[in-house]
């Protein structure tokens, strides 16, 4: 069995859709989700799934710490990003080469970088009048949003869409690609 460690910072959709994916799943587990965020509702999502969650607060998140020694520990095959908002301490990407993956809401290069996560980047979208916006999933180096891409996915904006009707599109995007996005990852190496 393969297991994955997921991060989250909010609400957690992706954490319970990919829960859900890999329910029963014969090959891949998820073992326990960690977020920055004791109040986060991802946690309550975890609570109804029966998924172990820990919240960590920031000295428990940087170089040398005892949580990147516990992961270390651990020894996920994948540790995947979803909705997670804090830049990655260098020490855990060089400990986990080519294990962290992140999904972004939007095309990247475009849109990413610090600051932009969430509500953030479909306002930017929407400002600049895109025709299309989408999902990126990629593997996490020392730069927010910069490591290499797995895999992108489009979505076509209308002039008319919100930035509400935008986010749902990217929304949707995300659960229908990403768990097997993780799936395809963890089967190939
Ligand atoms: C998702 O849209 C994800 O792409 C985004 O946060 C949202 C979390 O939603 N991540 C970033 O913006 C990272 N830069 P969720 O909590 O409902 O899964």
């Amino acid at each position: 069995m393969k297991h994955i460690i997921l991060f989250a910072s909010g609400s957690g959709t992706n954490v319970e859709n990919i829960v859900k994916y890999f329910e029963g799943h014969s090959a891949i587990a998820v073992s326990c989700v960690f977020t920055n965020k004791r109040d986060a509702f991802v946690i309550d999502r975890c609570n109804a799934m029966g998924v172990p969650a820990f919240s960590f607060n920031g000295p428990a998140f940087k170089n040398g710490s005892i949580l990147l020694q516990i992961l270390k520990n651990l020894k996920p095959d994948l540790i995947v990003l979803a909705g997670f908002l804090r830049k990655i301490p260098s020490e855990m990407v060089a400990d986990f080469p080519e294990k962290i993956i992140n999904i972004h809401p939007a095309l990247l290069p475009k849109y990413g970088g610090k600051g932009m996560y969430g509500k953030h980047v479909h306002r930017e979208v929407k400002a600049n009048k895109e025709k299309e916006s989408g999902i990126t999933v990629h593997y996490v180096n020392d730069h927010y949003d910069e490591g290499a891409i797995i895999e992108q996915r489009s979505v076509s904006i209308a002039s008319s869409d919100s930035e509400d009707e935008i986010a749902r599109k990217v929304q949707e995007l995300e659960h229908l690609h990403y768990p097997r996005i993780i799936e395809a990852v963890l089967t190939e190496n």
